[in-house]
């Protein structure tokens, strides 16, 4: 039933957030009343002073009125922000052009000066913000021509939101408008290799089962993303299956659709969550025997991730990374557009991964390796994990003593030997040699029982395995706890049967990038899901997985695949991507 509430009562109310200047939050649950109802008294106040009090001046508490306006504003901005410091500090840099960043840190009840910390290590933000400003502005030039001046740049690009003022764009007109004229018209010469990329949009339409390279208006994407919607919610628990209205951002999740529209979609609950992109697309074979569209022209294909990737990008965390796996054909020219989209100061590293142990004898060399790129979100903030010795390492800490496991390292170096002394051996003979140590260094190793006489009575550096030994991951992933591709069919044929995905990565290499670069409870994201192997490795580790897969074939194999793996407690919802109206045509 509601309520009703005297006059006295509501100015009371609507003064205790006025003279005190107290939270409207803080206010409503003081004296038991609804947030809402608070708003409205103190809109109607605002409107036309019935509740005016007596003795005080009518603009401070306009202002005052204004300053919960901002409040309410940054809270409604703010809506699927968690609690922790740091998601908290980057909304504030974020919104710092927008909003005082005083009141956010008095919000959030957040310290000011540990947000201004934060922003100074973040200022490189500011560098990328200001290079996307210069693209929109280099793409608006080049394509109206040189007679575009700074007001109508400015007016285009920041149609929808505010992005740039005119004194930037005049500025970044300044400083690149010859260098600009010159690269384009490069454009027109053939022997000139140009990377560049149109300002196209690459969609894939599930009803007409085609792809779309095509310029769209940015109002006809929203409108594309407007009229589009996650549905058929099922979740699932073993066998079970029931259905569900939503996820919420606790799910883990499989989403049937094109990805381009699932990244979109997933920005609204999940920006700046995920801690680990992990993606393995089409590596253009140029080849129809596969479960997936896999002919793209170079520059679709590029564009194709492109438009991808820059989505992508405002999922991860600050802390968070990109893998990318791909093969020869596309890795150079991958390795150019990230550089564009993550920033060069970004790239952390390439790894190579040996991905079958056999070769064919067909052409003139044959290609047993893959490439996996990681970027950072932000390279200052990454920090990957450090691994356990690999089994073959291990295995040379053969000796033991009284202080545990240990390996021997040489000392003894005949030819290159730095230090040159005599050395006297337990038996009472010496041995007159080039050394790797200095004299007092092996004195000081021998007092201390760190040399190990082998029988013939030659010393050793020992080097104990102490608990818990790990080491920073290499580039070179060429070993069998890897995993190959062979490995990774058995793996899904021994699970679901023969002949349902062709070339699944195995689990072994997954858990190997999921190892480093996650933590338990961390999102994992893989938005060209396939055969689902990304979702399954997460759920082993206890990570929270989404995976988003375009195949109605590919998404079913996925549930089932998961259905089997998963253990009891264990759940996932699964839903599609549907559209009310089809995209503008050709
Ligand atoms: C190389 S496979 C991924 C294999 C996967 N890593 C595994 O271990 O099974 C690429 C997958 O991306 C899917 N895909 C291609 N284009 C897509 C799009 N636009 N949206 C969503 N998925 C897409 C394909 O259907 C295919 O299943």
């Amino acid at each position: 039933m509601q309520k009703s509430y005297t006059k006295e009562f509501k100015l009371k109310a609507v003064h205790e957030v006025v003279k005190e200047n107290k939270k409207v939050k803080d206010v409503a649950v003081e004296l038991n009343i609804t947030i809402g109802n608070l708003y409205k008294w103190i809109t109607i106040f605002k409107q036309d002073g019935v509740f005016y009090g007596k003795g005080h001046s009518k603009n401070k508490e306009k202002e005052t009125i204004r300053q919960l306006e901002v409040e309410n504003q940054i809270l409604k901005k703010a809506l699927f922000l968690s609690d922790k410091t740091e998601d908290i500090f980057e909304f504030i840099y974020e919104h710092k052009g927008i909003f005082p960043v005083q009141t956010m840190c008095r919000l959030f009840n957040v310290s000011s000066s540990g947000y201004y910390k934060f922003a100074r290590s973040t200022e490189s933000l500011e560098e990328l913000k200001y290079k996307q400003v210069v693209k929109l502005v280099k793409t608006v030039y080049l394509k109206h021509g040189p007679n575009i001046g700074s007001p109508k740049i400015t007016d285009i690009i920041n149609r929808n939101e505010s992005i740039t003022s005119q004194a930037t764009v005049a500025r970044i007109l300044k400083e690149h408008k010859e260098q600009w004229h010159a690269s384009d018209s490069r454009f027109h010469k053939d022997e000139d290799v140009v990377l560049h990329f149109h300002n196209k949009n690459t969609y894939f339409d599930m009803n007409a089962g085609k792809y779309y390279h095509q310029d769209f208006a940015k109002q006809e994407i929203n409108s594309l993303l407007d009229s589009t919607y996650f549905s058929g919610f099922k979740k699932y628990i073993r066998d079970d299956i029931e259905s569900a209205d939503s996820y919420s951002v606790k799910d883990n999740l499989i989403i049937q659709g094109e990805n381009l529209v699932a990244l979109h979609k997933l920005k609204q609950c999940f920006k700046r969550k995920i801690k680990l992109i992990y993606i393995d697309p089409p590596y253009n074979t140029e080849r129809y025997d596969l479960s997936y569209y896999d002919n793209y022209s170079r520059s679709d294909y590029l564009l194709f991730l492109k438009n991808r990737l820059e989505v992508a990008k405002d999922l991860l965390k600050i802390n968070g990374s990109i893998f990318i796996h791909c093969s020869n054909k596309e890795q150079a020219y991958l390795k150019v557009l990230c550089d564009e989209v993550f920033s060069e100061e970004n790239i952390v590293n390439q790894i190579v991964w040996r991905k079958t142990y056999g070769q064919q004898n067909t052409s003139q060399m044959a290609t047993t390796k893959d490439f996996i790129l990681i970027y950072a979100k932000n390279k200052k903030h990454l920090q990957l994990n450090r691994t356990n010795l690999s089994s073959s390492q291990l295995k040379s800490y053969k000796y033991t003593d009284q202080h545990g496991r240990f390996r021997i390292d040489k000392i003894q170096n005949k030819r290159n030997g730095y230090y040159e002394y005599q050395v006297n051996t337990p038996n009472g003979e010496y041995i007159n040699e080039r050394w790797d140590y200095p004299k007092d260094t092996f004195e000081n190793l021998l007092e201390n029982n760190l040399i190990y006489w082998s029988n013939s009575n030659i010393p050793y550096k020992k080097v104990y395995l102490s608990e818990g030994s790990t080491k920073v991951v290499n580039d070179l992933w060429v070993s069998e706890e890897y995993g190959s591709t062979q490995e990774a069919t058995v793996e899904l044929q021994a699970l679901v049967g023969k002949n349902r995905f062709t070339y699944p990565k195995p689990e072994k290499l997954i858990n190997k990038i999921i190892e480093l670069s996650t933590s338990e409870g961390d999102i994992v994201l893989d938005f060209f899901g396939g055969s689902g192997t990304t979702a399954v490795v997460s759920s082993n580790l206890n990570r929270q997985f989404i995976t988003v897969e375009l195949s109605k074939n590919n998404f079913e194999l996925i549930i089932e695949r998961l259905q089997k793996s998963l253990n009891d407690t264990q759940s996932f919802i699964s839903c599609q991507i549907n559209r009310e109206k089809r995209p503008p045509q050709n």
